[in-house]
């Protein structure tokens, strides 16, 4: 029976282990460039000894990053910036994976200690957002988006293959695509955020159109034998639960016909008004059911952060892989911490020699 450190094989790439770090924003970057916080930050990370360390949401074009301090992937000088961070994350024993992105109706945002809200329009930080629809978000970003063109729609998903590109060549080895949260992706999938009357919206199938258009546009120019996966948010607790669950669930059927590897199953934040039933671990059984019916690999993160929870979810098979967000932030050497709790054999040597050996040679230093 697999557990958490049981390591874990997709396509070519191996993982030491079953734990994988989701791409979490640092929102320090300028002009979308890789700086040193980014490269203490994720070589810290991949010291702590995961499997698999996601870069935050990189934006494929300027106005799809979230916020100004958001990573981009748009030119060559961030992809040169961002392969000194994919070999430091290879260097330390974890593989480096990169989340490619498009924030939609929901970019040109404050950071998030800054508000989290829309900058206003007249600020010139602000940019012009882009949307299936031209509706608001709602809530903190009422910003009315401009309806996307099919021109615009076809310079997105060449952005996003650009960005896969671009990945490959500063050393990746795992990509991401990020179809969930609100953003762009999740935006055209979901009929609260689609009014489109063309081919991009009306029945799920054609709601469907831009991601599944985009998957197979990312995977013609993603090597076979790398994994590529997506996020996506199969759930919206908006009460209507199992025909959104449903439908999702044949959606990434037809992303797995075209080459998806695997699903980081998620919440779709596409409404502001929503009764998640947030608690530990509360995904595990909905990522069960997306890996049955679908018969897809999948991650999934939010509140599995407890070593006995990561690891129930491996051994039962609700995960392949337990992501482990906010208890890296709280212990980047968290790896480190489960295997302790979990009493694996010579936990320290989850850590580099550097720390490991004199962590298994003497008493815990925070002993009493
Ligand atoms: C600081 C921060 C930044 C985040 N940025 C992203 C992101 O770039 N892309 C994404 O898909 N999710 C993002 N998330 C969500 C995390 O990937 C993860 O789902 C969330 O932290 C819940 O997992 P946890 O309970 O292990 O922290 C972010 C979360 C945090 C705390």
């Amino acid at each position: 029976m697999a557990d958490l450190f049981s390591s874990y094989r997709l396509k070519d790439v191996t993982l030491r282990n079953r734990i994988a770090i989701p791409p979490m924003c640092q929102y320090m970057a300028e002009d979308g460039l890789v700086n040193d916080w980014h490269l203490a930050h994720y070589t810290s990370l991949a010291r702590g000894g995961s499997g698999l360390v996601i870069v935050e949401a990189t934006g494929v074009a300027p106005e799809g990053r979230i916020t100004p301090g958001c990573l981009g992937i748009w030119n060559d000088a961030q992809a040169e910036k961002l392969r000194e961070i994919a070999a430091a994350i290879k260097a330390a024993g974890a593989v480096p994976g990169i989340q490619i992105a498009h924030a939609g109706r929901k970019a040109s945002a404050n950071r998030p200690w800054e508000g989290d809200d829309h900058i206003p329009e007249n600020d010139p930080r602000a940019w012009p957002t882009i949307a299936p629809s031209a509706i608001a978000f709602g809530g903190d970003l009422p910003r009315v988006p401009k309806e996307m063109t099919v021109a615009d729609i076809n310079r997105v998903k060449a952005d996003f293959v650009a960005a896969a590109k671009r990945a490959l060549d500063a050393g990746f080895e795992w990509l991401e695509i990020h179809f969930a949260h609100g953003y762009l992706g999740q935006s055209f999938t979901s009929a609260h955020s689609n009014h489109r009357t063309d081919q991009y919206g009306g029945s799920f199938e054609n709601r469907s159109r831009f991601t599944i258009e985009t998957l197979e546009a990312v995977r013609a120019v993603w090597p076979e034998n790398l994994p590529l996966t997506a996020r996506f948010g199969v759930i919206e607790y908006d009460g209507k639960d199992e025909e959104t669950l449903n439908d999702s669930i044949q959606l990434v059927k037809a992303w797995k016909q075209r080459g998806l590897d695997m699903l980081s199953v998620s919440v779709g934040f596409t409404i502001p008004e929503t009764n998640i039933p947030w608690g530990p671990a509360f995904l595990g059984p909905v990522a069960q059911r997306v890996r049955n019916e679908a018969g897809i690999p999948v991650s999934s993160a939010w509140g599995f952060g407890a070593p006995s929870l990561a690891d129930n979810a491996i051994r039962q098979e609700h995960l392949d892989l337990a992501m482990i967000g906010r208890a890296h932030l709280e212990n980047p050497h968290w790896p480190y911490f489960a295997a302790k709790a979990l009493h694996q054999e010579n936990p320290a040597w989850v850590l580099p020699a550097p720390y490991a050996h004199w962590l298994s040679r003497y008493r815990s230093p925070t002993q009493e």
